[in-house]
């Protein structure tokens, strides 16, 4: 044999070795995920047996502990206003039908005196003694409202005149969740309360839009004819943990694209504006305009105003990675600039957000850091359903 077809045979021998070593290596972690992901199970399992143990809640006497309704509670939004009330000490009830809520986001206060969990759709009456309403059920992310648009609107039309009847026959202050797409594509800027809008009503965004309009209206409409106790928040874009990984929203589109090393959406040339708020913020907002008596609509968000570009970078240096910002093609009726001006709230109800961005969105990504584990794990767990 020559010495050059000798070398071959060994490399070709070094590679299938290589090859081999590399597959057994594949195998070996592969087989390590699955029984990472049993015993994570078996863990669960073995702590739902022992007895929980809750955040410590404020102790109220009867005076001031108030029985407070959540429509929507299993929420991203709802599940961090149900923490703070619990905290308070009130008694909190839930009400979701888990379309986009999950158990999971409540489940630190599943079993505990003062919480109540009711699976129920707001579409249909409901019956229950409360003396406050915070009214927050419906789909808040355009890919969730744009599956059922017909059910979007039944949500924010007949759900809302129901827990509006609620209201009146307890006579239980109420506060609506609505929103700044009631502004549409705004030709006014920034945006304060006393301005009408600019909305598409057959648009793709119209069945929650308009649906929060008629929210609006129907509230204000059941205040005066029934003398009923109303708030109205008007909520910009909110981010933080619990908001679903897979929403379509920016925030949460970049941090997984980030994470996962994809390469970041931005559509359309990325200047259109957002100002995002965190959901603490939001949370205090909401608290504050439900007990304060100020019963016109009010912008609850943050003021402060990046583009999408900007947003793409600030989630870029953060995360870090090698993600490259992609410009696609521009969605129909994006809204093009989107800030509150929130007078309004600073004046009645001495709020403003306190949050910085970069803190906000380091818990966030925290947050879809954690998921992410645990989505891959159960999807690495697949071969175990096919075996
Ligand atoms: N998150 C934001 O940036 C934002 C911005 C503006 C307004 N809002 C408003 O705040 C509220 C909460 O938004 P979110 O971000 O927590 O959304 P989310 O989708 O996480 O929560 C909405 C909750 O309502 C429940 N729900 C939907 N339809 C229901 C029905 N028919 N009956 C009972 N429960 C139902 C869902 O299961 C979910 O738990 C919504 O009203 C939304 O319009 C949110």
């Amino acid at each position: 044999m020559t010495l050059t077809s000798q070398t071959s045979v060994e490399n070709r021998k070094f590679y299938k070795n290589s090859y081999e070593n590399t597959q057994l290596l594949k195998k070996e972690l592969d087989d390590a995920s699955v029984r990472v992901f049993e015993l994570e199970r078996k863990i669960r399992m073995l702590e739902s047996r022992v007895p929980k143990k809750y955040a410590e809640v404020t102790f109220l006497n009867y005076l001031k502990k108030k029985r407070i309704l959540i429509t929507g509670g299993a929420g991203f939004v709802g599940s961090h206003l149900v923490d703070t009330l619990m905290l308070q000490g009130h008694d909190v009830i839930v009400v979701d039908n888990f379309f986009t809520g999950r158990k999971r986001n409540v489940e630190q206060w599943i079993g505990h005196e003062n919480f109540e969990l009711i699976h129920h759709d707001i579409v249909n009456p409901l019956f229950i003694e409360v003396d406050q309403i915070y009214h927050l059920a419906s789909p808040a992310s355009p890919p969730h409202y744009m599956q059922n648009p017909v059910k979007t609107i039944k949500t924010n039309t007949l759900g809302t005149i129901n827990m509006l009847g609620l209201a009146r026959r307890v006579n239980a202050t109420i506060l609506i969740a609505s929103t700044s797409e009631v502004y549409g594509n705004p030709d006014k800027h920034p945006q304060s309360e006393s301005y009408w809008g600019h909305v598409n009503p057959i648009g793709p965004r119209a069945c929650y839009d308009e649906g929060k309009r008629v929210a609006e209206t129907l509230t204000y409409a059941y205040a005066k004819q029934e003398h009923m106790q109303v708030r109205v928040a008007r909520i910009f874009n909110t981010y933080g943990p619990r908001m679903h990984m897979n929403d379509g929203r920016v925030v949460s589109n970049f941090i997984l694209q980030a994470l996962q090393g994809h390469g970041i959406t931005v559509y359309g040339a990325g200047n259109q504006t957002r100002s995002f708020q965190y959901v603490s913020d939001l949370v205090d907002g909401l608290i504050s305009l439900m007990e304060s008596n100020y019963t016109l609509p009010v912008n609850i968000g943050n003021p402060v105003e990046h583009t999408i570009n900007e947003f793409a970078t600030i989630i870029k240096d953060i995360v870090g990675g090698n993600s490259e910002i992609k410009h696609v093609a521009e969605v129909e009726d994006d809204p093009q600039r989107r800030k509150p001006d929130i007078t309004r709230a600073k004046l009645y109800l001495k709020w403003e957000p306190k949050i910085p961005l970069d803190i906000g969105l380091q818990k966030t990504v925290d947050y879809f850091t954690k998921e992410l584990k645990l989505f891959k794990l159960v999807y690495s767990s697949n071969p175990l359903g096919n075996s």
